[in-house]
């Protein structure tokens, strides 16, 4: 039997610099990039724009089995065809994100797709509960964590860069709030696998950060 797919997991709370992190892994080793929080953010701005109640948990998860997103190797995310700009990475969607990625089967019904994008050469996957449910024999798995504050500073230097005005303790305590719904719900709550390696960032640069989950991912993964 041909060998599976290497897939590599890094799970963490918002902010925690899991994003930076999966995109630089995936690069450097030539693999495929899952961001998966943006599909639950897809499937919230979808969800909004056809006048749907978030915890329409029916409704919700109908529209998330024939959600049509597209993630071209460009780096573009179309939803139902059309580009999506910045209203994507807004903390109102993170947020609405967040309030349908709490329905147990909105999330059964993303799982086949999520693990679609385990193709060769490998893949990194970004999200909550890649290394918990959607990928639980990845043989290479990070949980990257960091301070609420170091989080909510990350998302304020993120959010400036793009031209909106935060607020800091505003995003402190919408960081408090998610990390709270994630870690709290029923299915698939934010936690990090038992063969995790967990990685705290707060005070390490993004370089430290990608060399020490190189130096595990390469330990793990003749890759
Ligand atoms: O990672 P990101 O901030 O884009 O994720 C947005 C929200 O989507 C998270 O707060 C979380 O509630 C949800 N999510 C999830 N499982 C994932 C990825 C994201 O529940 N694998």
């Amino acid at each position: 039997m041909a060998d599976p797919v290497p897939v590599i997991t890094i799970d963490g709370p918002s902010g925690s610099g899991k994003g930076t992190i999966s995109q630089l892994l995936a690069r450097q080793l030539g693999y495929h990039f899952l961001d998966s929080g943006a599909l639950y953010r897809l499937l919230a701005l979808a969800a909004l724009g056809r006048g749907l109640e978030l915890e329409d948990e029916a409704a919700v998860a109908t529209l998330a089995r024939g959600l049509d997103v597209g993630f071209p190797p460009d780096g573009r995310i179309l939803l139902d065809g059309a580009l999506v700009g910045e209203e994507l990475r807004t903390e109102t969607t993170g947020n609405a994100a967040s309030r349908v990625a709490a329905l147990p089967t909105v999330r059964v019904a993303l799982l086949e797709r999520q693990r679609a994008f385990a193709r060769v050469p490998g893949l990194v996957a970004d999200g909550r509960d890649m290394g918990t449910v959607v990928f639980p024999a990845a043989p290479a798995k990070v949980f990257l964590t960091a301070s609420a504050e170091a989080r909510a500073e990350r998302r304020y230097k993120q959010l400036k860069e793009k031209g909106f005005d935060p607020d800091m303790a505003e995003l402190v305590e919408e960081i408090r709030t998610r990390d709270a719904r994630d870690a709290n719900r029923a299915v698939a709550p934010l936690r990090p696998a038992a063969d995790a390696l967990i990685l705290d960032s707060t005070g390490l640069s993004i370089e430290a950060v990608l060399a020490r989950a190189l130096g595990f991912v390469r330990e793990r993964i003749s890759a």
